[in-house]
Protein backbone atom coordinates (compact mmCIF):
# COMPACT_ATOMS: atom_id res chain seq x y z
CA UNK A 1 0.00 0.00 0.00
CA UNK A 2 1.29 3.67 -0.73
CA UNK A 3 2.56 5.48 2.21
CA UNK A 4 0.62 9.35 2.18
CA UNK A 5 2.30 11.88 0.97
CA UNK A 6 2.95 15.65 2.49
CA UNK A 7 -0.56 17.48 2.93
CA UNK A 8 0.36 20.52 1.07
CA UNK A 9 -2.11 22.44 2.58
CA UNK A 10 -1.37 21.86 5.84
CA UNK A 11 2.58 21.97 5.46
CA UNK A 12 1.82 25.12 3.83
CA UNK A 13 -0.16 26.61 7.03
CA UNK A 14 2.63 24.71 9.20
CA UNK A 15 4.77 27.08 7.67
CA UNK A 16 3.01 30.41 7.68
CA UNK A 17 -0.52 30.11 9.21
CA UNK A 18 0.88 31.70 12.91
CA UNK A 19 3.70 33.94 11.23
CA UNK A 20 1.83 35.75 8.50
CA UNK A 21 -0.05 38.82 10.31
CA UNK A 22 -2.82 38.43 7.74
CA UNK A 23 -4.30 35.05 7.45
CA UNK A 24 -6.80 35.55 4.41
CA UNK A 25 -7.16 32.38 3.26
CA UNK A 26 -8.92 30.74 6.61
CA UNK A 27 -11.37 28.30 5.25
CA UNK A 28 -13.18 28.94 9.12
CA UNK A 29 -15.56 31.48 10.58
CA UNK A 30 -14.41 33.77 13.17
CA UNK A 31 -13.99 31.62 16.06
CA UNK A 32 -15.65 32.12 19.69
CA UNK A 33 -13.76 32.59 23.19
CA UNK A 34 -14.14 29.61 25.72
CA UNK A 35 -15.85 32.91 27.59
CA UNK A 36 -18.51 34.13 24.85
CA UNK A 37 -19.52 30.17 24.28
CA UNK A 38 -19.95 29.76 27.61
CA UNK A 39 -21.71 32.92 28.25
CA UNK A 40 -24.52 31.01 26.01
CA UNK A 41 -24.78 28.23 28.57
CA UNK A 42 -28.05 27.81 30.98
CA UNK A 43 -26.97 27.35 34.73
CA UNK A 44 -26.92 23.57 34.13
CA UNK A 45 -24.31 23.07 31.25
CA UNK A 46 -22.24 25.64 32.85
CA UNK A 47 -22.26 23.31 35.41
CA UNK A 48 -21.79 20.42 33.66
CA UNK A 49 -18.70 21.72 32.05
CA UNK A 50 -17.04 22.98 35.23
CA UNK A 51 -17.17 19.94 37.14
CA UNK A 52 -16.72 17.39 34.46
CA UNK A 53 -15.07 14.18 35.03
CA UNK A 54 -11.86 14.56 32.61
CA UNK A 55 -11.80 10.34 32.12
CA UNK A 56 -12.18 8.70 28.65
CA UNK A 57 -16.06 9.24 27.25
CA UNK A 58 -17.50 6.86 24.49
CA UNK A 59 -16.11 5.92 21.70
CA UNK A 60 -19.42 6.93 19.39
CA UNK A 61 -19.60 10.37 21.31
CA UNK A 62 -21.34 11.60 24.51
CA UNK A 63 -24.90 10.50 24.96
CA UNK A 64 -26.26 14.11 24.89
CA UNK A 65 -23.52 15.44 22.12
CA UNK A 66 -25.12 12.85 19.34
CA UNK A 67 -28.22 14.08 20.16
CA UNK A 68 -27.70 17.50 19.69
CA UNK A 69 -26.23 16.61 16.23
CA UNK A 70 -28.61 14.26 15.03
CA UNK A 71 -31.04 17.49 15.70
CA UNK A 72 -29.56 19.16 12.77
CA UNK A 73 -30.92 16.38 10.73
CA UNK A 74 -34.25 15.71 9.16
CA UNK A 75 -34.21 11.60 9.43
CA UNK A 76 -31.35 10.98 12.20
CA UNK A 77 -31.45 9.80 15.48
CA UNK A 78 -28.58 9.89 18.06
CA UNK A 79 -27.58 5.83 16.97
CA UNK A 80 -26.99 7.15 13.13
CA UNK A 81 -24.08 9.75 14.63
CA UNK A 82 -20.72 8.66 14.88
CA UNK A 83 -18.24 12.02 16.29
CA UNK A 84 -14.51 11.77 15.65
CA UNK A 85 -11.72 14.26 16.38
CA UNK A 86 -12.55 16.49 13.70
CA UNK A 87 -13.94 16.01 10.21
CA UNK A 88 -10.42 14.37 8.89
CA UNK A 89 -10.63 11.66 11.10
CA UNK A 90 -13.77 10.96 9.29
CA UNK A 91 -12.72 11.32 6.11
CA UNK A 92 -9.61 8.55 7.07
CA UNK A 93 -12.12 6.16 8.52
CA UNK A 94 -14.88 6.16 6.16
CA UNK A 95 -12.34 5.24 2.84
CA UNK A 96 -10.62 2.86 5.61
CA UNK A 97 -13.62 1.18 6.57
CA UNK A 98 -15.36 1.47 2.94
CA UNK A 99 -12.56 0.34 0.52
CA UNK A 100 -10.25 -2.57 -0.26
CA UNK A 101 -7.07 -2.61 -2.83
CA UNK A 102 -9.74 -4.05 -5.32
CA UNK A 103 -12.01 -1.13 -5.02
CA UNK A 104 -12.47 1.79 -7.60
CA UNK A 105 -13.83 5.31 -6.17
CA UNK A 106 -14.29 8.52 -7.59
CA UNK A 107 -13.51 12.08 -6.08
CA UNK A 108 -13.95 15.81 -7.61
CA UNK A 109 -11.41 17.62 -8.43
CA UNK A 110 -9.43 20.20 -6.77
CA UNK A 111 -10.27 19.13 -3.65
CA UNK A 112 -9.36 19.28 0.27
CA UNK A 113 -6.69 16.67 -0.46
CA UNK A 114 -7.61 14.13 2.06
CA UNK A 115 -10.49 13.64 -0.30
CA UNK A 116 -8.17 12.22 -2.87
CA UNK A 117 -4.77 10.73 -1.19
CA UNK A 118 -6.51 8.84 1.64
CA UNK A 119 -8.51 6.66 -1.01
CA UNK A 120 -5.52 6.52 -3.46
CA UNK A 121 -3.25 4.88 -0.81
CA UNK A 122 -5.79 2.06 -1.01
CA UNK A 123 -7.54 1.31 -4.70
CA UNK A 124 -7.60 3.18 -7.85
CA UNK A 125 -9.44 6.36 -7.58
CA UNK A 126 -10.64 8.23 -10.71
CA UNK A 127 -10.86 12.43 -10.64
CA UNK A 128 -13.94 14.18 -11.91
CA UNK A 129 -13.46 17.99 -12.31
CA UNK A 130 -15.27 20.81 -11.71
CA UNK A 131 -15.35 22.96 -15.00
CA UNK A 132 -13.96 26.44 -14.53
CA UNK A 133 -15.87 27.60 -17.88
CA UNK A 134 -19.50 26.21 -16.69
CA UNK A 135 -19.53 27.97 -13.19
CA UNK A 136 -17.60 25.01 -11.58
CA UNK A 137 -20.46 22.56 -12.35
CA UNK A 138 -20.29 18.95 -11.43
CA UNK A 139 -20.98 16.86 -14.72
CA UNK A 140 -23.32 14.09 -14.50
CA UNK A 141 -22.27 11.86 -17.44
CA UNK A 142 -18.72 12.04 -16.45
CA UNK A 143 -19.36 10.69 -13.48
CA UNK A 144 -21.58 8.09 -15.14
CA UNK A 145 -18.57 7.55 -17.50
CA UNK A 146 -16.26 7.22 -15.01
CA UNK A 147 -17.97 4.50 -13.04
CA UNK A 148 -16.54 1.08 -12.96
CA UNK A 149 -18.30 -2.49 -12.18
CA UNK A 150 -16.02 -2.24 -9.07
CA UNK A 151 -16.40 1.40 -8.27
CA UNK A 152 -17.44 1.61 -4.23
CA UNK A 153 -17.55 5.22 -3.16
CA UNK A 154 -17.95 8.53 -4.77
CA UNK A 155 -16.82 11.33 -2.75
CA UNK A 156 -18.33 14.82 -3.02
CA UNK A 157 -18.21 18.47 -1.14
CA UNK A 158 -20.34 20.77 -1.21
CA UNK A 159 -20.33 23.75 -0.25
CA UNK A 160 -17.16 23.24 -2.36
CA UNK A 161 -13.89 23.94 -0.55
CA UNK A 162 -11.79 25.68 -2.50
CA UNK A 163 -14.56 27.15 -5.00
CA UNK A 164 -17.62 27.46 -2.87
CA UNK A 165 -19.62 26.23 -5.33
CA UNK A 166 -22.76 24.58 -4.66
CA UNK A 167 -24.33 22.17 -7.62
CA UNK A 168 -27.99 22.27 -8.19
CA UNK A 169 -30.33 19.99 -6.06
CA UNK A 170 -31.95 18.32 -9.09
CA UNK A 171 -27.67 17.17 -9.55
CA UNK A 172 -27.54 15.96 -6.45
CA UNK A 173 -30.75 13.83 -6.78
CA UNK A 174 -29.45 12.68 -10.18
CA UNK A 175 -26.04 11.43 -8.65
CA UNK A 176 -27.82 9.92 -5.61
CA UNK A 177 -30.02 8.26 -8.59
CA UNK A 178 -26.76 7.02 -9.70
CA UNK A 179 -25.24 5.39 -6.54
CA UNK A 180 -28.62 3.72 -5.81
CA UNK A 181 -28.45 2.14 -9.42
CA UNK A 182 -25.27 0.71 -9.03
CA UNK A 183 -24.71 0.40 -5.20
CA UNK A 184 -21.97 3.05 -4.58
CA UNK A 185 -21.53 4.78 -1.59
CA UNK A 186 -22.09 8.43 -1.90
CA UNK A 187 -19.78 10.42 0.93
CA UNK A 188 -20.77 14.12 1.21
CA UNK A 189 -18.53 16.32 3.09
CA UNK A 190 -20.85 18.71 4.11
CA UNK A 191 -17.95 20.68 6.29
CA UNK A 192 -19.20 24.36 4.77
CA UNK A 193 -23.19 23.62 5.40
CA UNK A 194 -24.88 26.33 7.11
CA UNK A 195 -22.55 28.97 6.19
CA UNK A 196 -22.61 31.20 2.99
CA UNK A 197 -24.05 34.15 0.97
CA UNK A 198 -26.61 32.20 -0.80
CA UNK A 199 -29.15 29.85 1.79
CA UNK A 200 -31.46 29.39 -1.01
CA UNK A 201 -28.81 26.90 -2.43
CA UNK A 202 -28.57 24.95 0.53
CA UNK A 203 -28.81 21.47 -0.34
CA UNK A 204 -30.33 18.94 1.84
CA UNK A 205 -27.80 16.56 3.57
CA UNK A 206 -27.07 13.28 2.07
CA UNK A 207 -27.98 10.72 4.85
CA UNK A 208 -31.37 12.10 4.94
CA UNK A 209 -31.69 11.27 1.42
CA UNK A 210 -29.69 8.26 0.25
CA UNK A 211 -29.44 4.62 2.15
CA UNK A 212 -25.92 4.65 1.74
CA UNK A 213 -25.33 8.08 2.08
CA UNK A 214 -22.54 9.23 4.36
CA UNK A 215 -22.94 12.95 5.97
CA UNK A 216 -19.50 14.75 7.24
CA UNK A 217 -19.65 17.73 9.51
CA UNK A 218 -17.74 19.35 12.08
CA UNK A 219 -17.57 22.31 14.69
CA UNK A 220 -14.57 23.64 12.88
CA UNK A 221 -15.96 25.70 9.67
CA UNK A 222 -19.82 27.25 10.12
CA UNK A 223 -19.76 27.54 13.76
CA UNK A 224 -16.00 28.78 13.89
CA UNK A 225 -15.02 26.30 16.65
CA UNK A 226 -12.27 24.17 14.96
CA UNK A 227 -9.89 24.14 18.10
CA UNK A 228 -12.70 21.78 19.52
CA UNK A 229 -11.79 18.74 17.10
CA UNK A 230 -15.29 17.58 17.32
CA UNK A 231 -16.59 16.33 13.88
CA UNK A 232 -19.02 13.13 12.72
CA UNK A 233 -20.28 11.02 10.52
CA UNK A 234 -24.29 10.53 9.98
CA UNK A 235 -25.60 7.77 8.41
CA UNK A 236 -28.50 5.40 8.69
CA UNK A 237 -26.58 2.20 8.02
CA UNK A 238 -25.97 1.55 11.54
CA UNK A 239 -23.46 -1.57 10.40
CA UNK A 240 -21.50 0.51 8.95
CA UNK A 241 -20.77 2.96 11.93
CA UNK A 242 -20.20 -0.02 14.12
CA UNK A 243 -16.88 -0.77 11.55
CA UNK A 244 -15.76 2.88 11.89
CA UNK A 245 -16.18 2.66 15.57
CA UNK A 246 -14.29 -0.38 15.72
CA UNK A 247 -11.83 1.69 13.86
CA UNK A 248 -12.11 4.57 15.85
CA UNK A 249 -10.36 2.42 18.93
CA UNK A 250 -7.08 2.39 17.12
CA UNK A 251 -6.97 6.59 16.58
CA UNK A 252 -8.67 9.31 18.96
CA UNK A 253 -10.17 6.50 20.80
CA UNK A 254 -12.69 9.04 21.69
CA UNK A 255 -13.39 12.24 21.98
CA UNK A 256 -12.36 15.00 24.01
CA UNK A 257 -14.69 15.73 27.29
CA UNK A 258 -14.38 18.74 27.57
CA UNK A 259 -15.20 19.84 23.61
CA UNK A 260 -17.96 17.64 23.86
CA UNK A 261 -19.52 19.63 26.76
CA UNK A 262 -18.52 22.44 24.92
CA UNK A 263 -19.78 21.29 21.50
CA UNK A 264 -23.68 20.75 23.11
CA UNK A 265 -23.76 24.71 24.03
CA UNK A 266 -22.82 25.43 20.44
CA UNK A 267 -25.21 23.03 18.89
CA UNK A 268 -28.11 24.27 21.61
CA UNK A 269 -27.29 27.93 19.97
CA UNK A 270 -26.78 27.06 16.22
CA UNK A 271 -29.16 29.69 15.56
CA UNK A 272 -27.74 32.59 17.13
CA UNK A 273 -23.93 31.72 16.03
CA UNK A 274 -24.51 31.10 12.57
CA UNK A 275 -26.36 33.81 12.39
CA UNK A 276 -23.71 35.68 13.91
CA UNK A 277 -21.27 34.19 11.05
CA UNK A 278 -23.04 34.02 8.15
CA UNK A 279 -24.00 38.17 8.85
CA UNK A 280 -20.07 38.23 8.57
CA UNK A 281 -19.52 36.48 5.94
CA UNK A 282 -22.36 38.52 3.80
CA UNK A 283 -21.04 42.06 4.75
CA UNK A 284 -16.87 40.31 4.09
CA UNK A 285 -18.21 39.92 0.52
CA UNK A 286 -19.07 43.38 0.16
CA UNK A 287 -15.38 44.26 1.07
CA UNK A 288 -14.04 41.45 -1.57
CA UNK A 289 -16.10 42.69 -4.20
CA UNK A 290 -15.26 46.41 -3.70
CA UNK A 291 -11.72 45.12 -3.87
CA UNK A 292 -11.55 42.95 -6.58
CA UNK A 293 -13.69 45.77 -8.54
CA UNK A 294 -10.99 48.19 -8.24
CA UNK A 295 -7.84 45.47 -9.72
CA UNK A 296 -10.11 44.04 -12.87
CA UNK A 297 -6.53 43.82 -14.75
CA UNK A 298 -4.94 41.26 -12.01
CA UNK A 299 -8.29 39.38 -10.69
CA UNK A 300 -11.39 37.73 -11.80
CA UNK A 301 -13.67 37.30 -8.88
CA UNK A 302 -17.17 34.78 -9.06
CA UNK A 303 -18.52 35.68 -5.89
CA UNK A 304 -19.43 31.93 -3.91
CA UNK A 305 -22.93 29.82 -3.42
CA UNK A 306 -21.54 28.74 0.09
CA UNK A 307 -19.10 28.07 2.32
CA UNK A 308 -16.64 30.76 3.63
CA UNK A 309 -13.62 30.21 0.94
CA UNK A 310 -13.63 31.77 -2.65
CA UNK A 311 -11.12 30.92 -5.71
CA UNK A 312 -10.78 34.06 -8.02
CA UNK A 313 -8.47 33.47 -10.94
CA UNK A 314 -5.26 35.38 -10.90
CA UNK A 315 -4.25 37.10 -14.32
CA UNK A 316 -1.69 39.74 -13.60
CA UNK A 317 2.26 38.85 -14.58
CA UNK A 318 3.67 35.67 -13.34
CA UNK A 319 2.88 32.92 -11.64
CA UNK A 320 0.69 32.65 -9.11
CA UNK A 321 3.11 31.14 -7.31
CA UNK A 322 5.16 33.64 -7.11
CA UNK A 323 2.36 36.54 -6.57
CA UNK A 324 1.29 34.93 -3.23
CA UNK A 325 5.04 33.99 -2.12
CA UNK A 326 5.65 37.76 -3.01
CA UNK A 327 2.70 38.60 -0.91
CA UNK A 328 3.21 36.95 2.22
CA UNK A 329 7.04 37.64 1.91
CA UNK A 330 6.43 41.27 1.58
CA UNK A 331 3.36 42.23 3.43
CA UNK A 332 2.90 39.20 5.36
CA UNK A 333 -0.51 38.37 3.75
CA UNK A 334 -1.07 35.19 3.56
CA UNK A 335 -3.31 33.08 0.80
CA UNK A 336 -3.31 29.26 -1.16
CA UNK A 337 -1.82 29.01 -4.30
CA UNK A 338 -3.36 26.73 -6.95
CA UNK A 339 -0.75 24.77 -6.71
CA UNK A 340 -2.14 23.56 -3.29
CA UNK A 341 -4.94 21.66 -4.99
CA UNK A 342 -2.63 20.36 -7.70
CA UNK A 343 -4.35 16.94 -8.34
CA UNK A 344 -2.94 13.32 -9.06
CA UNK A 345 -5.72 12.62 -10.76
CA UNK A 346 -5.92 15.33 -13.77
CA UNK A 347 -5.57 18.68 -14.57
CA UNK A 348 -6.76 21.71 -12.31
CA UNK A 349 -6.78 25.24 -12.68
CA UNK A 350 -3.41 26.50 -12.12
CA UNK A 351 -3.81 30.36 -11.92
CA UNK A 352 -6.55 30.51 -8.94
CA UNK A 353 -5.51 31.19 -4.92
CA UNK A 354 -7.65 30.68 -2.26
CA UNK A 355 -9.51 33.40 -0.23
CA UNK A 356 -11.38 33.31 2.64
CA UNK A 357 -14.01 35.77 3.65
CA UNK A 358 -15.57 33.92 7.55
CA UNK A 359 -13.18 35.99 9.49
CA UNK A 360 -13.64 39.59 11.62
CA UNK A 361 -10.21 40.90 10.12
CA UNK A 362 -10.68 41.34 6.61
CA UNK A 363 -11.07 44.65 6.28
CA UNK A 364 -7.59 45.10 7.65
CA UNK A 365 -5.68 41.99 5.18
CA UNK A 366 -7.17 43.90 2.20
CA UNK A 367 -5.73 47.19 3.15
CA UNK A 368 -2.09 45.74 3.39
CA UNK A 369 -3.14 43.72 0.28
CA UNK A 370 -3.84 46.83 -1.56
CA UNK A 371 -0.56 48.49 -0.11
CA UNK A 372 1.19 45.68 -1.80
CA UNK A 373 -0.37 45.96 -5.11
CA UNK A 374 0.20 49.91 -5.23
CA UNK A 375 3.65 49.44 -3.55
CA UNK A 376 4.22 46.77 -6.65
CA UNK A 377 2.72 48.77 -9.60
C1 LIG B 1 -13.66 20.11 2.78
C2 LIG B 1 -12.99 19.85 4.08
N1 LIG B 1 -13.21 18.69 4.71
C3 LIG B 1 -12.63 18.40 5.90
C4 LIG B 1 -11.80 19.31 6.51
C5 LIG B 1 -11.16 18.95 7.84
O1 LIG B 1 -11.78 19.58 8.88
P1 LIG B 1 -11.22 19.50 10.38
O2 LIG B 1 -10.09 20.47 10.43
O3 LIG B 1 -12.30 19.94 11.23
O4 LIG B 1 -10.79 18.12 10.64
C6 LIG B 1 -11.55 20.54 5.90
C7 LIG B 1 -10.64 21.52 6.54
O5 LIG B 1 -10.21 22.48 5.93
C8 LIG B 1 -12.16 20.81 4.65
O6 LIG B 1 -11.97 21.97 4.02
Amino acid sequence: MPSLPDFKLETHFSRWEFKARHHLTASDAQSLSLKELLAMATEAERGAFENLWLGYTETHGAPELREAIAETYQRQSAKNILCFAGAEEGIYIANHVLLEKTDHAIVVTPNYQAAETIPLAICDVSGVGLDPDNDWDLDLDRIAAAIRPNTKLIHINFPHNPTGKIIARETLEGLIDLCRRHGIWLFSDEVYRSLGPKPERQLPQVADLYERGLSLNVMSKAYGLPGLRIGWIATTDERLLGKMERMKHYLSICNSAPSERLAIIALRNREQILARNNMLVRSNLVLLKEFFDEFPALFEWREPDGGCVGYPRYVGEGSVDEFTTDLVEQAGVLLLPSGIYKSDLGQVPTDRFRIGFGRANLAEGLAAFRNHLFRNQ
